[in-house]
């Protein structure tokens, strides 16, 4: 295959977003009911040779990145070779670099493990520091191990390290301060996350959603911020904490949409490619890469769904309609 994974807009693609697995060890309120989501069959999940697959051939379509989410990706027994073999793969411009997102529960076990393998970088979601709080949003009593795989990630080396955070009203939306120091203590920086319409239960309103402007209100009060520019095709508006070295981000998703930018492509568990996380169809792979196909149907696969991405997602439209699929089953 040859050429790059250019869109109707003009939009060119370097960054495949791989959800490794839709299960998760957490069941955070805004994202899964208590009993779970009906899960992806086991048999119809990718293995570790179908994924390397994929990767291979987006690389030779211009893909450069490629970020490792879930659900919880590293539940994944397969995890460290998972890295292994994608960092291996020669990309447009070297090799394919690859980062993981992750709730952070077993990076004391894995990190110096991923590292060996090539991981570039993670992310750790953390929403709030206060142990009752975490307990109730996730519904898991487990704040300490989160805190261990931060301070695992932190002494791993690897950098930027990045967190991220979603406020909720009237559940954690006082921390915004002090989630910001506590990342500046851990030399990462933090991200607060506008929630999305992409809950299992359907519940998100707009009205409950806090908006990045106010986050910034209330950061600005014990934080001087300066805005960086440069954003490029990165979701999160950053600024300078405190005159520096350390930064903080907005993912205004809703508010303010980085769609006219987005080089993004995502392949789900099971082997649906996805040209937004809010697109309404999905293209499938799983014959293709399941009978006998070549490479080249399944890099045509990658272009027919890029051709047809939508410009942005659409949440202020009036028609607009929630993904069927929430986003443990679609990759953060
Ligand atoms: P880096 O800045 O390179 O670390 O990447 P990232 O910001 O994409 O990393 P991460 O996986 O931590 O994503 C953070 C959040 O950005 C996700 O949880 C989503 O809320 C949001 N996000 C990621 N991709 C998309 C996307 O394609 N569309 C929208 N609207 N939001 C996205
Ligand atoms: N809106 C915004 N962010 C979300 N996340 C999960 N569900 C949503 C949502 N509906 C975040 C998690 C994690 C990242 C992978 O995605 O908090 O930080
Ligand atoms: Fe798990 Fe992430 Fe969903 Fe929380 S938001 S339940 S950590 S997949």
């Amino acid at each position: 295959a040859e050429g790059q994974l250019v869109d109707r807009f003009g939009r060119v693609h370097r960054d495949l977003r791989i959800s490794l697995t839709d299960r998760c060890s957490l069941r955070c309120t805004y994202c899964m009911p208590a009993e779970g989501v009906p899960w992806i069959m086991k048999d119809n999940i990718l293995t570790t040779l179908e994924l390397e697959r994929v990767a291979r051939v987006a690389a030779s379509l211009g893909i450069d990145e490629v970020r490792l989410t879930g659900g919880e990706p590293l539940l994944r027994k397969d995890i460290v070779d998972v890295v292994r073999r994608m960092a291996a793969i020669e990309g447009p411009h070297g090799p394919l670099r690859v980062s993981i997102t992750t709730n952070g529960l077993r990076l004391p076990q894995l990190m110096d493990d991923l590292v060996a393998a090539g991981l570039e970088r993670v992310n750790v979601s953390i929403d709030t520091l206060d142990r009752q709080r975490f307990a109730d949003l996730t519904r898991r009593d487990r704040l300490d191990d989160v805190l261990e795989g931060i301070r695992i990630a932190r002494d791993s080396g690897l950098r930027p390290l990045k967190l991220n955070a979603v406020l909720l009203r009237g559940v954690n939306d006082d921390e915004a301060c002090d989630l910001l120091r506590f990342a500046m203590d851990n030399d990462a920086e933090l991200r607060f996350i506008e929630q999305m319409p992409l809950d299992a239960g359907h519940t998100w309103t707009r009205e409950g959603m806090i908006e990045g402007a106010e986050i910034l209100d209330r950061l600005s009060a014990e934080f001087d911020l300066e805005p960086v520019d440069a954003r490029g095709a990165a979701p999160a508006e950053r600024f300078v904490v405190n005159g520096g070295p350390h930064h903080v981000g907005v993912i205004a998703s809703v508010t303010a949409p980085f769609c006219g930018a987005c080089d993004r492509v995502r392949l789900t568990a099971d082997g649906q490619i996805r040209n937004c996380l809010f697109a309404r169809g999905e293209s499938d792979l799983l014959p293709l890469l399941r009978g006998d196909a070549d490479d080249d149907a399944i890099a045509r696969l990658l272009r027919t769904s890029i051709a047809g991405k939508r410009a942005g997602h659409g949440i202020d439209d009036p028609g607009f309609l929630q993904p069927d699929r929430p986003m443990s089953a679609i990759g953060g």
